[in-house]
C-alpha cells in the first residue's frame, strides 16, 4: 500500500471505523462527526464533465471522474442543482423537486453516482432551493391561476398599491422584485429572478411539500444538503418601502427581508422534520448572518451543521454591486475569516472556502492582478487546507484556473452578469466601464467547461499542491480538530495561524503579497513541513510563497 491508499485508509474512518491509521487521536474520541474531517468538492453540474459529448456536464460525468476526486481525498461532492429546470438561473429555478433533469441523466445513474460514489468514501449532497421554485413549476402555475385555487396562497401575492408595485423592492437580479401576473390580478414577490417566485413558508402546507422531497432525497441515500437563500424564506409582517440605494430609486430586496426575526422557528421546523436523527450533514447558504448570530444558526442549538456567510467575499466591491469597486487590505479578509473561527471556535463549526459557482476565481479575487496565477492559486489552498473547518474545494481551483473575460455582454450567460451590466449603465457608466465590472466579478468565470486535459499532477502544479495538502491535512490531527489562532493579525502581506492540538503545533504563514514579506525572528527556530518554494531564507517569504511549520 503506497502512502496515498494509506492516507485513504483514513478516509474510511470517516465513514466511521474507528482504527486511525497515523496512531493518533481517532474519530471516536476526537468527538469529530464524519463532515469535520472530510475534504468537500463543490461541482457546477453543467461545465463538469460531459460524458455523452453535448455540450453539458452530467451525472455520468461525475460517475467517470469520482477516482481522481478520490485521489484528491475528496470525502464529500455538493453538487449545484440537477432537478427539472428551465435554466433561467442555471437550475436555481426548479420545476419538480422530486427528479433529475433529464439534460443530467436519470434517475438510475443517479442511484449509480451514490453507489460509485460511496463505493470510494465519497457522500453526495444535493442543493435545496427551497425560497423560490421556477415560475413553471406546477405550484405556481395553479397559484397564479385565479385567487381561490388550492394553492392560491402558496406564493406571496398582493394588489397594486395605486396602481403600482406594492413596495420600491429591487430583486436581487435586478428590476423590481415585484412582477404583475395578468391572468390573477395581482403581483408576486421574487427575490431573485421574475421566473422565480418566492414561496410561501407562512403556510404550512408549502413547508410539508418541501420536507417531503428532502426526506425523498435522504431515503434516496443522499449525504446531505446544501441549503440555497435560506435567509430570504421569512418575509417581515409588513411591507414598506425602504430608502433608495441606487439611481433606479428602489433598494436591494436583501436589505428589506434577509435574516428577519422569526426565521429560525421556520427552520427548527425544518431541522425536527427533516435532519434530526439522521446522519446527513446540512450547509445554509446565509448571506447576512454575522459572526455574533451563528450560535443561533450551527452548534447544540442551531438549525444547520455549517453556515456559508459571506463576510469575506466582495471585499472589492461595496454592497454586492459590481459597479462600485473598492480597495481592500489583507487585513480585512483576515479579520473577517477569524471572527467566524472565532464565532464557532466553542461551539458549532465553519465551512471554509473561497470559491463557488457565484464568485469570480479565487486567484483575481484575492491577489493583485500582477500575482503569478500558480503562486496565487498554490498560497490560497494553502490557506483553505489548513485552516480549521471543512475545506470545500471549487471545481477548477484545484487545476489553478483563473477568470476568462469576454469582450461583448452579449457573449455572458449568467443573468445576474446582465442585471449588473444593466445596473452599471443606469448609475451613469459607459458601456465599457460597465463592461470591464462584470469582467471581474461575473458568475460565468467560475462556470466555464472544466478542462481535463490540465488534469495530470505532473502538468499542473497547482494540483500537485492541492494532492499534497490534502493528504497533509488527512495525516495531521492538529489540522482536524486543533484550534486556531491568527498570528500577526496586522501584517498586510502575511496570513499566519496556528493550529495546535494538545502539545502539538502547525503554524501556515502565506504571503498574499506581490513583494517579499519579512517574518518576525521567532520564525527562525521552527522547522518548515511543508513549502511551496525552496527558498532557504528562513525570514523571508517570497511573494506568494506559502509555509507550514512545525510550532
Ligand atoms: C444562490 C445560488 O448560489 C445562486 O447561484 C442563485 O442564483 C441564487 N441563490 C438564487 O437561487
Amino acid at each position: 500500500m503506497n502512502r496515498r491508499e494509506f492516507i485513504k485508509g483514513s478516509i474510511a474512518l470517516t465513514a466511521g471505523l474507528m482504527i486511525d491509521p497515523f496512531g493518533g487521536i481517532t474519530m471516536a474520541e476526537s468527538n469529530q462527526k464524519w463532515w469535520q474531517r472530510t475534504v468537500f468538492y463543490q461541482i457546477y453540474a453543467k461545465s463538469f464533465n460531459d460524458a455523452n459529448g453535448d455540450g453539458v456536464g452530467d451525472l455520468r460525468g461525475i460517475i467517470a471522474r469520482l477516482d481522481y476526486l478520490q485521489s484528491l481525498n475528496v470525502g464529500a461532492i455538493w453538487i449545484t442543482p440537477i432537478y427539472p429546470s428551465p435554466m433561467v438561473d442555471n437550475g436555481y429555478d426548479i420545476s419538480d423537486y422530486t427528479t433529475i433533469d433529464p439534460r443530467y441523466g436519470t434517475m438510475s445513474d443517479f442511484d449509480e453516482l451514490i453507489e460509485e460514489a460511496r463505493a470510494r468514501g465519497i457522500k453526495i449532497i444535493m442543493d435545496l432551493v427551497y425560497n423560490h421554485s421556477s415560475d413553471r413549476h406546477p405550484w405556481f402555475v395553479e397559484s397564479k391561476s385565479d385567487r381561490s385555487n388550492p394553492k392560491a396562497d402558496w406564493y406571496i401575492w398582493r394588489d397594486a398599491v395605486d396602481g403600482h408595485e406594492p413596495t420600491n423592492w429591487r430583486s436581487i437580479f435586478g428590476g423590481s422584485a415585484w412582477t404583475w401576473s395578468a391572468e390573477r390580478q395581482q403581483y408576486y414577490l421574487h427575490t431573485f429572478a421574475k421566473e422565480q417566485p418566492d414561496l410561501n413558508w407562512e403556510n404550512p402546507a408549502v413547508r410539508r411539500a418541501l420536507y417531503d422531497s428532502a426526506r425523498s432525497w435522504i431515503d434516496r441515500g443522499v449525504g446531505g444538503f446544501r441549503i440555497d437563500a435560506i435567509v430570504y424564506i421569512k418575509k417581515p409582517s409588513k411591507f414598506v418601502n425602504g430608502t433608495p440605494d441606487g439611481a433606479d430609486g428602489m433598494i436591494n430586496i436583501h436589505t428589506m427581508t434577509a435574516n428577519t426575526d422569526g426565521i429560525l422557528d421556520f427552520l427548527h421546523e425544518f431541522k425536527r422534520e427533516c435532519f434530526d436523527g439522521r446522519d446527513i450533514v446540512t450547509v445554509g447558504e446565509a448571506n447576512s448572518v454575522k459572526p455574533s448570530q451563528l450560535k443561533d444558526w450551527v452548534g447544540t442549538d442551531g438549525v444547520f451543521d455549517m453556515l456559508f456567510e459571506f463576510s469575506h467575499l466582495g471585499l472589492g466591491i461595496e454592497n454586492e454591486v459590481w459597479c462600485r469597486p473598492r480597495r481592500w487590505k489583507l487585513t480585512e479578509l483576515k479579520s473577517a475569516l477569524t471572527a467566524s473561527q472565532q464565532a464557532t471556535a466553542q461551539n458549532g463549526w465553519y465551512p471554509i472556502f473561497f470559491e463557488n459557482h457565484d464568485q469570480p476565481r479565487g486567484v483575481n479575487q484575492y491577489f493583485a492582478s500582477d500575482a503569478d496565477p500558480i503562486k496565487a492559486a498554490r498560497a490560497l489552498a494553502t490557506v483553505l487546507l489548513t485552516m480549521r473547518g471543512t475545506p470545500f474545494i471549487y471545481e477548477g481551483q484545484e487545476l489553478g484556473v483563473t477568470n476568462v473575460n469576454r469582450s461583448s455582454i452579449d457573449e455572458y450567460e449568467d443573468i445576474q452578469t446582465h442585471a449588473q451590466y444593466e445596473f452599471a449603465l443606469k448609475e451613469g457608466l459607459t458601456a465599457t466601464e460597465a463592461l470591464e465590472c462584470v469582467q471581474t466579478r461575473s458568475r460565468d468565470n467560475a462556470r466555464l467547461p472544466i478542462d481535463w486535459s490540465k488534469a495530470t499532477p505532473v502538468n499542473n502544479p497547482v494540483l500537485m499542491w492541492y494532492l499534497e495538502l490534502t493528504d497533509f491535512r488527512l495525516a495531521h490531527e492538529e489540522l482536524l480538530s486543533g484550534t486556531y489562532k491568527e498570528l500577526l493579525p496586522r501584517d498586510e502581506q502575511i496570513f499566519a495561524f496556528e493550529r495546535t492540538l494538545g502539545t502539538k503545533k502547525l503554524i501556515t504563514a502565506v504571503n498574499f503579497s506581490t513583494s517579499e514579506a519579512k517574518l518576525p525572528k521567532s520564525f527562525a527556530e521552527l522547522k518548515i513541513l511543508l513549502g511551496s518554494e525552496h527558498n532557504p531564507e528562513p525570514l523571508k517569504l517570497r511573494p506568494l510563497e506559502a509555509r507550514i511549520y512545525r510550532g
